[in-house]
Order: C-alpha cells, then structure tokens, then sequence
C-alpha cells in the first residue's frame, strides 16, 4: 500500500555572476547536469530552478528527495562525482549558501514532475524482444501481476485469445518505461496488467497507457475496458479514476497473500 508521507527538501541559494546566467541554468535547470546526475539516485523526486524576479542574479535551487536518507546515501555514494560537478560549476557564481533543509507538507503528489516536452514518452505496440524488459519492470513490482515468462512468449505466438500490449518509453531511448496488457473478447476488453518503472512513476505514464489502451480497444471494436484492483492499492486506484473508470463492484476477499478485496472498475468506451 502506498503511505503519503512527507519528502525532503534542500534548498540552496546562488549569486551568479553576471554573463554566467546561461551556463548557470543549463547546469541547474531540472533537465540540467546536476538534475541529470540526480535522477541516478533512488528516492530522488526532482528539482526546481527558481529566480528572484528583483534580483535576476539570484536562484534557489529546490532539490526533493523521498527522505533525507536518500539524498546522504546517494552523495555518500557519488562523492567524488557530486565534488567533480561542484567544482565544474564553482566559476557560473559569486556565492552559494544553504538555505535550509525542509519538509513537505500535505499530499507528495503536488511536488511531482511532470513529462516535460524534451522528455517526450510514446507508447507504441510492444513486439517479442521487449519481452525480458517488460518481464524485468514487472518482478520489480510487488502489486503487480505476475506471470511466466511462458505466458507472455504465447501470448506474442498465438495472440489467442486477442492481447492488447503496450508499452511506454521515452523517444529515442531503448529503455521502457512502462507497459500495458489487455485482452479483448468481443465488447469486452479487460486490463490485466499495468506497471510503470518505478523512477518513472507519478510522472503521467499510467496515464499515457491507459489512454492509449483505450484507444487500441475501440479500434478492436471493443465498448467498455474493465478491470479488477486490490482495494489498497491506492496508485492504481488514483489512475484508474483519473482514466475515466467508474467503481462498478466489489469481490470480497478476492485476493489472497494478504486477503484483501478486488474493486472492480469499468470505463465505457
Ligand atoms: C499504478 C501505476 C501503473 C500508475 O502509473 P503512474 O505512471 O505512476 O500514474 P500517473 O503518473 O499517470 O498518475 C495517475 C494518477 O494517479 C495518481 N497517483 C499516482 N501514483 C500515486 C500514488 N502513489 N498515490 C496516490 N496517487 C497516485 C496521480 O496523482 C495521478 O493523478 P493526477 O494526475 O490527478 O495527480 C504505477 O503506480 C505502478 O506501476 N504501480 C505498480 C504496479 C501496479 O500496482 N499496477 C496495477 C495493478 S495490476
């Protein structure tokens, strides 16, 4: 189950030099070098690059991380690079100071990225090779359906009975960032499967997904998408709302290992 918890925050401010703003943005920028080489990190959520709008010499970084936890380990980790990039960026400013370290307060969600336009996601037909990844994405996912490997090799083979599979990545990049499985009989199409990497959650991928799922299914004719869903399971739960989909039913202590009941969901198409 997913907690709401807080996350961690570090804020930093910067006089730059004048004539350096360009390098300074490129370098701090959340698509920037330091963003780049935090995103390596686990528990890392994002950055934001914010200037004073009277002083346009002076920013504030705000760099999120799940806890405070893993922002010291990954700099623990990644010592010598993180003093490698400081020292690169040591001649973009006249002063750099720590403001403080925070807390957020209310709903995480309201500090997520979003795919910005340079990180554009498409979602395309998955074909046989994408196999072991789609594979990798789901063992790494305990709410998750899991399946053999077998299963998913019929199901490229035979296509018996029809499969909808989709899977996200980001342009340009071999790595996935997500996928979808459905199957279609009839009016009736039903989501068996959706996972989203996990350092690629929260950003619109499920989204993306269940949109384009749709889509593929109305093409296969099919007039409602319906699906059955641990009642903890509050991420999906959140997506499948966003996507339209209506509480249509409940199966009491559907699930074991831990017995939970299913909530099932239906969008008509
Ligand atoms: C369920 C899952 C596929 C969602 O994918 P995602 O890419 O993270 O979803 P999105 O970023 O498109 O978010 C969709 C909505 O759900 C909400 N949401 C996402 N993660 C959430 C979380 N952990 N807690 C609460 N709400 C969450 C988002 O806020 C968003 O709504 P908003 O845009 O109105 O804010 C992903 O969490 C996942 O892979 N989970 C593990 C596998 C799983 O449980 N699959 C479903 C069961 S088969």
């Amino acid at each position: 189950m997913n907690k709401k918890r807080s996350q961690f925050a570090i804020v930093w401010e910067f006089r730059i030099r004048a004539q350096k703003r360009r390098p300074f943005e490129e370098a701090y920028r959340p698509d920037g070098l330091w963003g780049a080489f935090f995103r390596k990190g686990e528990g890392y959520v994002r950055t934001e690059l914010i200037q004073y709008r009277e002083h346009p010499l002076r920013y504030l970084t705000i760099d999120v991380w799940e806890s405070r936890r893993h922002y010291e380990h990954f700099k623990k980790q990644n010592r010598s690079e993180y003093l490698a990039i400081d020292k690169q960026c040591e001649s973009l400013t006249t002063s750099e100071k720590r403001v403080g370290e925070f807390v957020t307060v209310g709903e995480p969600n309201s500090l997520k990225p979003r795919a910005s336009a340079d990180e554009a996601v498409l979602v395309r037909t998955a074909a046989l090779e994408d196999i072991p990844r789609i594979l990798a994405m789901e063992r790494d996912s305990p709410s998750a359906a899991h399946w053999p490997e077998l299963t998913y090799r019929r199901m490229f083979r035979e296509n018996q009975p029809l499969r909808i599979v989709l899977v996200a990545s980001q342009a340009g990049e071999a790595a996935l960032l997500g996928f979808v499985i459905a199957r279609v009989a009839a009016d009736d199409c039903e989501l068996e499967n959706i996972v989203v990497s996990r350092k690629r959650q929260n950003r619109g991928v499920g989204t993306q997904l269940s949109q384009s799922l749709a889509t593929e299914a109305r093409k296969q004719n099919a007039r409602r998408i319906f699906l059955e869903v641990r009642e903890s399971n509050t991420a999906a739960r959140a997506l499948y709302e966003k996507c339209g989909f209506a509480i249509t039913g409940r199966r009491p202590s559907y699930y074991t290992d831990p017995i939970e009941d299913a909530i099932l969901y239906t969008l008509q198409l």
